[in-house]
């Protein structure tokens, strides 16, 4: 058998750039948890310049700008030796609010690979792994990363391609967001629709806990609830509207949830859903976007969809044990 050595060298240049980018995971959410790139947005600097405004150690600091300068996630200058952003870099990196905020993505990958070693026995055994046995950073950085899109999109126009939903919530709603993780997407419509009531579900205690929080803080806990509930048996009757965002896939039965939304809507009630674009058919998916879809897939949506907590039919007294719900 007689190599090709360009094709292999042109593997061997992908997986450069693989490797590059798996370890510059990292990098950014240091970036993101140390404040680094909202300084560098506010102008060019030196690594000791970068240093004293950001009360860091210049020697880590000048390797983490090499790495970032190499990746392209930062600018330099060979005369000025100093660092910087581009407006759109800074737009991506520093602006928390903007639509193209990718940090959060960055600390969603970082968290879901703590649970390789763990994944890698399911593929023997099959077992599931809940969203709640997950490495924090899942939580953290699913809340980071979705938020903007949210911000960017669901006031404005999800919600008002919807039949009526609008007019109603306008004039006082009722409305379940089930799976709300960390309740971005609850609290974002609890500010724009005031006269309407919100409850937020998930069976992530941990989440419902960050999004009473949130909810608090920004003087929203009379028009929002959370409550610890799974899709399938959430409590309450008569809502206008329903909202699922990027949650139904993870369910281990869907099917079973999709019923108990039916049941728990109003009549002429609304269900929406959100959920990650895909093809059916796999060639049509073999492109950087399936890759990301098929890798947080192996390592978060299956696994959750499998956990015994999710299976169809599943109690606490079937499963011998009481859990958290
Ligand atoms: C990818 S996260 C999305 C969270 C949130 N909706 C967002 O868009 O930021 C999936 C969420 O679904 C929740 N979840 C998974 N299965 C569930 C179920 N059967 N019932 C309720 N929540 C569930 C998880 O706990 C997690 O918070």
């Amino acid at each position: 058998m007689a190599l090709d050595t360009e094709k292999l060298n042109a593997f061997m240049g992908q997986f450069v750039g693989d490797l590059g980018a798996a370890v510059h995971a990292g990098m950014v959410v240091i970036g993101e948890k140390l404040g680094l790139y909202k300084a560098l947005a506010k102008g060019a600097m030196t690594s000791t310049e970068l240093a004293a405004k950001t009360g860091t150690d210049e020697r880590y600091l000048r390797e983490w700008l090499a790495s970032q300068a190499a990746g392209g996630y930062i600018t330099y200058s060979a005369e000025t030796h100093k660092f910087g952003l581009s407006e759109e870099q800074a737009f991506a990196l520093a602006n928390e609010d903007s639509p193209a905020y990718v940090p959060g993505a960055f600390e969603l990958a970082l968290g879901a690979l703590a649970a390789v070693p763990r994944i890698a026995d399911s593929f023997r055994s099959g077992a599931g792994m809940g969203w709640h046995e997950h490495d924090d950073g899942v939580f953290h950085g699913c809340e980071k990363f979705f938020r903007p899109g949210y911000a960017a999109n669901l006031v404005s126009s999800w919600i008002p391609a919807l039949e009526d939903v609008k007019d109603k919530l306008q004039s006082g709603g009722k409305v379940a967001d089930v799976g709300c993780g960390k309740g971005a997407s609850t609290i974002l419509m609890a500010q724009a629709f005031p006269k309407s009531h919100f409850f937020g579900f998930d069976y992530h205690d941990k989440s419902i806990e960050a999004a009473r929080e949130s909810a608090k803080r920004q003087g929203l806990s009379d028009r929002v609830n959370f409550e610890v509930a799974k899709a399938k048996d959430y409590p309450g009757r008569d809502y206008d509207f329903v909202a699922v965002f990027d949650c139904l896939h993870d369910m281990g039965d869907p099917v079973g949830a999709a019923g108990h939304v039916l049941r728990s809507l109003g009549k002429d009630g609304t269900w929406m859903i959100v959920e990650p674009f895909a093809h059916d058919d796999l060639k049509d998916n073999l492109n950087p976007v399936g890759r990301v879809y098929y890798s947080f897939s192996t390592l978060l949506c299956t696994p959750c969809s499998r956990s015994p907590r999710h299976a169809p039919g599943w109690s606490w007294w079937t499963s011998g044990s009481m859990g958290q719900m």
